[in-house]
């Protein structure tokens, strides 16, 4: 890449007409393309390149995957006359997709490839480069763990020495009785994150006695990362952003040692990452990110037992969530002019309930769209798992939460309507059967999950049940 000094004043110009392009003031024709032979590289791949596709490839796609009584209409998917590099890969995206839509027209939901890929790989060793995952040994657990338990199957248990050597691996993280938090590896220091995952995997494996233990050590460790703004740090000397705040709420709120020292600051800081756009960003004046989103209105849920606490911009995020679904792809995108990933299935697509519960509405996203991305696209059809995308490699975290964003498409939640109960909204998530058609295409494949924790609705219920009988530290 040439540097600003070096710039010629062709490349100058250039640079202004690609600005005034995307301004809309100058359509560049393939004809001056074709004669821009001395390009700067660094441009070449945001030119229209007729080669790879036109917009009648990409319609005639859609009415062959799509009929006519379909809710897409191809009519309505004009375009903007104007390409980029985003442009590019997003065309190029919906054709990949489509055509994952059209060799898949009846994929159904491989139950069995699925629960092979899960308990194979709870049992085998990993290959040599999984090391670039050694500081997430207590996700990779929770991810495998909670992933079969999202899927519906007979027997939801798994064998006894499977549960030892979860929590076996899980001890062998925790730094000093919980004291120093919860490592993601060996040897390595106590993280917010990785003991967000722990806690998870352990109400999972329904590891009470040690969760007990662990308790009012973590609690102690948790202020000791608290900020003077009241947010934490991730680990000592590390960053705070909103996934902190919400590991530490909803940790300490399932193991009921919620205090008002904890909670101190947060609702404001949270509040200042809603953006113009409606979402939330990790910190402050930063751009609106599904993660993040997630992270705090989740967190809200979590902090409030009143609806009418609820303090953000609610329009506004309703405004910014209901976007995050494509029409041609049915999948969900994590933030403006970005492509679908399965992973946000969960973390856009759990925001739809929270609204939804909020609101009295049951229509917050297209729940077959979703489901027709996730079976179709998503899906790993020979070796089980889920991925990103078509062309993207199969792990076990888009498998976790593509598996829960399926759950989310399959059931519906009561609306909350009861405003005196003392209860915090995380827990208030009642499945709504009336709601339910019960023909044969509602069979389920998965259980139902709270979307606050992402975990399945029973283990979460169980969990608060028994830690509410313990005393909150002082
Ligand atoms: C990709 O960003 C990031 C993700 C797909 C994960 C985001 C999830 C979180 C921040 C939530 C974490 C939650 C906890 C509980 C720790 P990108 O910029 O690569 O992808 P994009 O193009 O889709 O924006
Ligand atoms: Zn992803």
């Amino acid at each position: 890449m040439t540097s600003i000094n070096e710039d010629s004043s062709s490349d100058n110009e250039r640079k202004v007409s690609y600005i005034l392009n995307l301004l809309g003031k100058k359509v560049p024709t393939s004809k001056e393309n074709d004669d821009n032979d001395d390009k700067d590289e660094d441009y070449e791949d945001i030119m229209t390149d007729e080669d790879i596709y036109t917009l009648d490839s990409l319609q005639q796609l859609i009415a062959s995957v799509y009929n006519s009584k379909s809710r897409f209409n191809p009519e309505l998917n004009s375009r903007d006359e104007y390409t980029s590099q985003t442009t590019d890969t997003q065309y190029e995206t919906e054709l990949s997709i489509l055509e994952s839509f059209k060799d898949h027209p009846n994929e159904q939901f491989l139950q069995q490839q699925h629960l092979k890929y899960i308990k194979g790989s709870l049992h085998s060793q990993f290959p040599s480069y999984f090391s670039a995952l050694d500081a997430n040994h207590s996700w990779m657990l929770l991810w495998l763990l909670n992933g079969f338990k999202v899927i519906k199957q007979n027997d939801q248990s798994l064998s006894p020495e499977t549960i030892e050597l979860i929590n076996n691996k899980i001890e062998s993280c925790i730094i000093d009785e919980g004291r120093g938090g919860i490592s993601g590896g060996a040897n390595q220091i106590g993280h917010v994150a990785s003991t967000y995952a722990a806690i998870l995997t352990l109400i999972l494996t329904k590891n009470y006695t040690l969760l007990e233990k662990l308790r009012n050590n973590l609690y102690s460790w948790f202020l000791s990362l608290k900020k003077p703004d009241g947010s934490f740090v991730m680990h000592k000397n590390g960053e705070s952003d909103a996934r902190s705040i919400y590991c530490v709420l909803a940790v300490s709120s399932l193991l009921n040692t919620l205090t008002d020292e904890l909670l101190l600051g947060l609702e404001s800081w949270l509040n200042s990452c809603q953006t113009f756009e409606g979402g939330f960003s990790g910190v402050p004046k930063t751009e609106a990110h599904g993660g993040y989103t997630y992270c705090a209105v989740a967190s809200y849920f979590i902090l409030f037992s009143k609806k009418s606490k609820i303090c953000f911009d609610l329009d506004a995020l309703i405004r910014w969530s209901v976007f995050r679904q494509y029409s041609i792809e049915g999948g969900l995108s994590g933030r403006t002019n970005k492509l679908v990933d399965a992973c946000y299935s969960f973390w856009i697509g759990a925001l739809y309930p929270m609204i939804e519960v909020l609101v009295g509405e049951h229509d917050m996203f297209n729940r077959d769209g979703l489901k027709t991305y996730i079976l179709k696209a998503a899906q790993n059809f020979d070796k089980g798992g889920f991925r990103d995308k078509p062309g993207k490699s199969t792990d076990f975290y888009h498998t976790n939460y593509t598996l829960c964003g399926l759950s989310l498409c399959e059931y519906k939640y009561k609306s909350f309507s009861d405003d005196d109960s003392e209860e915090e909204l995380a827990y208030r998530f009642q499945l709504d059967n009336d709601n339910d058609n019960g023909n044969d295409s509602d069979y389920k494949n998965t259980n139902p999950i709270n979307p606050i924790f992402g975990l399945p609705i029973n283990d979460i219920n169980e969990a608060k049940k028994h830690f509410i009988k313990l005393s909150k530290p002082i």
